[in-house]
C-alpha cells in the first residue's frame, strides 16, 4: 500500500481490455478514468508509472460480431480497435500504451507463458462438457441461469462439449488462501476480496484453457488443434506489455507494483484464475486487484442487446471532458454500483463545479482585480493556536443564535482557512494513496465550498483595499493552488485552468506531491487577467 508521504520506486497499473464486438460505453469510461486518475496521482507523487489499456480480440464472440457485419476478424477488430484507443483520447486518458492480443509478442507470449505452466505440471488434458454463455466467454452452471439464459447477458447458452487441456486450479486452492491470509490488501473494497475467498471455500475446479471448436485464437505451441481459450490468453497481455520471458529487467522492474483496476463481472477471472495461474508459472501473483461496482442506468447494466448504453462522447459534447471524468469519480464510491442519470449529472454538475469550484476561481480573481489593482497578495502564515472549525458549519449565511456564538473575526477566519486547508489535504492525499478517488474528491470539493463560505463570511468585495483584504484574498489564491493540485489526477484541464487563473505558469502536474501540497508557497505579487468561467451553468432541460 502507498500512502501519504511515501513513494514507491515503480506503479504499474492496467485496465481490462475490452471486447472488440462492442462499441465504448461510460461503463468502460468508468474504468478508464478510475485507473488514469491513479497513474496522474502516481506521476505527481514521483513514481516511475506505467499505465496500460487495449483490447481483446480473440474469442468466439468477436468472431461472431465479425461474421455478422461481413468482413474477416481481422478487418473487424482493426477498426473496433481503433474505436476504443480514440475514445480514450478523448477523455484524456494517460495511457503508455495500447495492447492488442492480435500482436505477434503477444502471441509468444501467451505460449511461452502457458508452456511454463505446463512443464511445472498444471496443464492436462481431458474431456469438458457444459453450457457456454458466448456473452460471457465462459461456461455457467445450472443454477446461475436464469430459464436457460445467462443472467448478465440474456442470452440462451449453449450445450457445448470439447476436449480441452486444463489448468488445475484446484491444486493452488490452499496457496490462493494462504496468500489472502497474508496480504488483507490484495484484493480492495474487503467485500470483494471476501467475495473471492468465497469462490475459493466454496470449492475449485480446473479452468478448460484451451478450445478446439474455433481457430480464432493464440496458437497452443504443443498441439497444433487447439487455440487458446480467449480468457486464457486475455489475462496474459498484463504480461506481454512488459516484457514477460523478453525483458527480465523490466519485468523485475514493474511486475511487483501491478495495479489492476477491474470492474466486478471479471472478479473470478482476475482474483481467483489469475493469481493461481501467476503461482503455477512461478512469478508473483498480482500487488493489487482494485474492483469497481457497475454504472447501471434505469437500474440496469448497460449492453448492447438493452440498447442502454451511453457513449463517453454524447457526455463530454455536453459537459466537457473534465466534467464526466469529475462525475463518474465523484459519484460512487468504489465498489458500488452506481445509477448514470442526465438528471443526476446535470445536478452534480451546477452543484459541485460551475457554483462552488468555478465560481470560487472567478469570485477571487474578480475581487483581486477590483481590490488589489489585479496584483495577487501571497498568502499569510499559518498561526497555530487558533480554534478549527467546520468553516461551512460556522459561516452559512443564517447563523442560529448559537452558532453566532462561535462568529470570528475576519482575521480568525483567515487563520482556519489555512488550517482547514491542510487538514483537507492531509485527507484527499491519504486518499488518492488509499486509491479512492470518490473519497479524495469528496474531501477537495468540501475545503472549496469551505473557501467559498470563508469569502462569504469576511466579504472582501464590500471591504476597503488594505492589508484585511490582503490577507482574506491571498489565502483564498493559496487554498486555490492546492486545490488545483489535488484535483489534477481527475480533472488535469481544470487544474490547469485554475492554475494560470491564479498566475501560474505551466501546469500542477509537474509539481511533486505531497511537498507542493505545502501551505504558504503560492507566491503572490502576480498580474492577474480576468479568467473564463471553468464551467459555466447547465440550465436543466
Ligand atoms: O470483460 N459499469 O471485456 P468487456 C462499470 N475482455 N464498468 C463496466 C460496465 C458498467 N456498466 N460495463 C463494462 C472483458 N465495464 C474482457 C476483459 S481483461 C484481461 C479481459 C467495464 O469489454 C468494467 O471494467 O466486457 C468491466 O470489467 C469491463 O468493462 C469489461 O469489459
Ligand atoms: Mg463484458
Amino acid at each position: 500500500m502507498v500512502l501519504y508521504g511515501t513513494t514507491v520506486e515503480s506503479f504499474y497499473i492496467t485496465t481490462p481490455i475490452y471486447y472488440v464486438n462492442d462499441a465504448p460505453h461510460i461503463g468502460h469510461a468508468y474504468t478508464m478514468v478510475i485507473a488514469d486518475s491513479l497513474a496522474r496521482v502516481h506521476r505527481m507523487m514521483g513514481d516511475d508509472v506505467y499505465f496500460i489499456t487495449g483490447t481483446d480480440e480473440h474469442g468466439k464472440k468477436v468472431a461472431e460480431a465479425a461474421s455478422s457485419h461481413g468482413v474477416s476478424t481481422l478487418q473487424w477488430t482493426d477498426q473496433m480497435s481503433v474505436r476504443f484507443r480514440n475514445a480514450w483520447a478523448e477523455l484524456n486518458i494517460s495511457n503508455n500504451e495500447f495492447i492488442r492480443t492480435t500482436e505477434p509478442r503477444h502471441y509468444s507470449t501467451v505460449q511461452n507463458f502457458f508452456s511454463t505452466i505446463k512443464e511445472n505440471g498444471y496443464i492436462f488434458k481431458g474431456t469438458f462438457k457444459g453450457l457456454y454463455c458466448v456473452g460471457c466467454e465462459s461456461y455457467k452452471k445450472e443454477n446461475e441461469l436464469d430459464n436457460g439464459k445467462c443472467r448478465e447477458h440474456g442470452r440462451i447458452v449453449e450445450e457445448m462439449e470439447e476436449e480441452n487441456y486444463f489448468f488445475d486450479l484446484p491444486a493452488l486452492e490452499s496457496r490462493l488462501l494462504e496468500w489472502y491470509e497474508n496480504n488483507p490488501e490484495a484484493v480492495v473494497p474487503v467485500t470483494k476480496r471476501n467475495e473471492a475467498v468465497g469462490f475459493i471455500k466454496g470449492g475449485l475446479e480446473p479452468v478448460s484453457i484451451t478450445r478446439t471448436s474455433l481457430t480464432w485464437g493464440v496458437p497452443v505451441p504443443w498441439d497444433s488443434d487447439h487455440v487458446f481459450y480467449v480468457w486464457s490468453d486475455a489475462l496474459v497481455n498484463y504480461l506481454t506489455a512488459i516484457g514477460y520471458g523478453s525483458d527480465a529487467s523490466r519485468m523485475d522492474r514493474l511486475w511487483p507494483s501491478v495495479h489492476h483496476v477491474i470492474g466486478k463481472d471479471i472478479l473470478r477471472f482476475h482474483c481467483v484464475w489469475w493469481p493461481a495461474m501467476c503461482m503455477a508459472a512461478g512469478i508473483d501473483p498480482p500487488h493489487q486487484i482494485l474492483v469497481h461496482g457497475w454504472l447501471l442506468v434505469s437500474g440496469e447494466k448497460m449492453s448492447k442487446s438493452k440498447l442502454n448504453q451511453i457513449a463517453p462522447g454524447d457526455l463530454t459534447n455536453d459537459f466537457g471532458v473534465d466534467a464526466v471524468r469529475y462525475h463518474l469519480l465523484r459519484e460512487v464510491p468504489l465498489g458500488a454500483d452506481g445509477d448514470f442519470s442526465y438528471e443526476g449529472m446535470t445536478e452534480r454538475y451546477n452543484a459541485d463545479l460551475a457554483n462552488n469550484l468555478g465560481n470560487l476561481l472567478s469570485r477571487v480573481v474578480t475581487v483581486v482585480n477590483s481590490k488589489c489593482d489585479s496584483i495577487s497578495p501571497p498568502p499569510p502564515a499559518i498561526s497555530k493556536e487558533l480554534p478549527i472549525d467546520n468553516l461551512e458549519a460556522t459561516h452559512t449565511p443564517s447563523l442560529t443564535s448559537e452558532q453566532a456564538d462561535m462568529t470570528y473575526t475576519p482575521e480568525q477566519i483567515v487563520q482556519q482557512l489555512a488550517i482547514r486547508t491542510t487538514q483537507a489535504t492531509t485527507e484527499a492525499m491519504n486518499a488518492w494513496g488509499q486509491h479512492l478517488p470518490h473519497n479524495a474528491l469528496r474531501e477537495t470539493l468540501q475545503l472549496v465550498r469551505e473557501v467559498n463560505s470563508a469569502l462569504e463570511a469576511t466579504e472582501p468585495w464590500r471591504k476597503e483595499p488594505g492589508s484585511e483584504v490582503n490577507e482574506i484574498l491571498g489565502s483564498a489564491l493559496e487554498a486555490l493552488r492546492i486545490i488545483s493540485l489535488l484535483v489534477a489526477p481527475a480533472m488535469p484541464e481544470t487544474a490547469t485552468a485554475i492554475w494560470n487563473g491564479i498566475g501560474l505558469s505551466g501546469s500542477p502536474e509537474t509539481e511533486r506531491l505531497p511537498d507542493a501540497l505545502e501551505w504558504g508557497m503560492y507566491p503572490g505579487g502576480i498580474h492577474l487577467s480576468k479568467v473564463a468561467p471553468l464551467f459555466p451553468r447547465i440550465k436543466k432541460s
